[in-house]
């Protein structure tokens, strides 16, 4: 998606400032990785690293120390690893990436799924029930609100009745819903183009297959009549701005159905924070699970890209996390960056072929364990960074 640069900048051919934020456990093990690849595409990046996370609170007391805020602030955009966040209250103790998100207004969520194993469709149409499988490649984005809703943090809790606020603004709503039906329009035209300029039009995440823009929007407002219900107003009166992309609306209990039962039939979703959060993952396991799912947070200021998935403390030190996904969100970087530097057609291509060479990879079946793969984390860095030199 196209993310106008900040009103009085102009795209230069300046180096493109990223601040690396591994934090806890296999964050450590994929940004390494994610940077290499970076690096080895020959563009003018910076990188500054900085600390966040659990580890970092223990150490300083701070899970997100001033000095990280101010470099976040500082640079053109940030490379999130994962942190560790403990399931119980500590005291002084508030999860980095919801604080991020918050300081940098990172309103947009914007989770792209695309199906890169052929494997997992079948073009029988009278397929078992019983058998998880679309009827055509999965190429779906889910869209986010990323600064309300259940995760504003307002809880209370008297040891017996324990309440969270859920706070739904329209300037919210609207604005995440604009993110949503541009995407779609821009993926739209973007299709149509193919064979034309496959490469041409900035788009943060992988090229459509849908050749009928179509947003649904996501909400439970047959319960929810306030929250949900404004919503949905907000989104269903953008949707009048946008006659060329269809929009469709469904409760996210069915859709979290659908996305399981048939997700071709998606092209953006639309919704609140948590739905959002929630449906991302499900909806992850068609690009390969969470060892694969991107994520890129925006604003209108500042941007983050992270890897769905978290600390992994089961794996985390074994050298075998997947690094694809840390990867493929360098990809996303690289689009968001092409708007910002020029030339922005070169960082275009090397966006695509970062997508070629995890494909390529794949392929290979150079795989690590979550994929049914026996490969190392460095493994598969290396080989995407060869497949990136043999189409360079
Ligand atoms: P998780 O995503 O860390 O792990 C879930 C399962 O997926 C684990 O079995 C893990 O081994 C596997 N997995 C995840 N990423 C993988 C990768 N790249 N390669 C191979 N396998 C991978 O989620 P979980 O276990 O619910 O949470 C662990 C910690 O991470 C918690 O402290 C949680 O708060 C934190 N977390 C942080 C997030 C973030 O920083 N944005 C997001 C989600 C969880
Ligand atoms: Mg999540």
């Amino acid at each position: 998606m196209t993310i106008p640069a900040p009103v009085g900048s102009r795209p230069a051919a300046t180096s493109f400032r990223i601040l690396a934020l591994p934090g806890d456990g296999i964050g450590r093990e994929v940004i390494p990785a994610a940077l290499d690849v970076l690096r080895a595409t020959g563009l003018p990046f910076e990188f500054v690293t900085a600390e966040a996370g659990w580890e970092c609170f223990q150490r300083h007391g701070a899970s997100l120390p001033d000095e990280t805020l101010a470099a976040a602030r500082a640079v053109d955009a940030v490379l999130f690893g994962a942190v560790s966040s403990p399931s119980h209250p500590v005291a002084g103790y508030r999860s980095p990436i919801v604080g991020l998100r918050r300081a940098l207004d990172l309103y947009a969520n914007i989770r792209p799924v695309r199906t890169n194993d052929e494997r997992r469709t079948t073009n029988d149409s009278e397929s078992d029930p019983f058998v998880l499988r679309p009827s055509s490649l999965v190429d779906l984005v889910v869209v986010r609100e990323n600064t309300e809703g259940l995760y504003v943090g307002k809880e209370t809790s008297d040891g017996e009745t324990a309440i969270a606020q859920r706070v739904i603004t329209r300037k919210a709503s609207e604005r995440i819903a604009r993110v949503a039906f541009e995407l779609a329009r821009q993926r739209g035209l973007r299709a149509e183009g193919r064979g034309l300029s496959e490469a041409a039009t900035p788009v943060l995440s992988p090229q459509s297959s849908v050749l009928s823009p179509r947003v649904t929007i996501v909400h439970k407002a047959n319960v929810m009549r306030e929250t949900c219900g404004l919503f949905r107003a907000a989104a269903l009166a953008v949707a009048e701005g946008y006659p060329d992309v269809a929009v469709d609306e469904q409760l996210v209990d069915s859709a979290a159905l659908q996305l399981v039962q048939r997700p071709e039939r998606f092209d953006v979703l639309v919704t609140t924070n948590m739905f959002g959060d929630i449906l991302s993952d499900v909806a992850s396991y068609w690009c390969g699970g969470l060892g694969m799912a991107t994520s890129a947070n925006i604003g209108d200021a500042h941007a983050l890209f992270e890897p769905v998935h978290g600390s992994a403390p089961d794996i985390a030190g074994q050298g075998v996390a997947n690094p694809l996904a840390a990867i493929g969100c360098t990809a996303m970087l690289l689009e968001y960056a092409a708007e910002r530097r020029t030339p922005g057609d070169e960082y275009l291509a090397w966006a695509a072929r970062i997508r070629s060479a995890i494909n390529a990879t794949l392929a290979g079946d150079i795989r690590t364990p979550d994929l049914g793969g026996t490969a190392r984390t460095e493994d598969v860095t290396n080989a995407v960074i060869a497949a990136l030199g043999a189409r360079g």
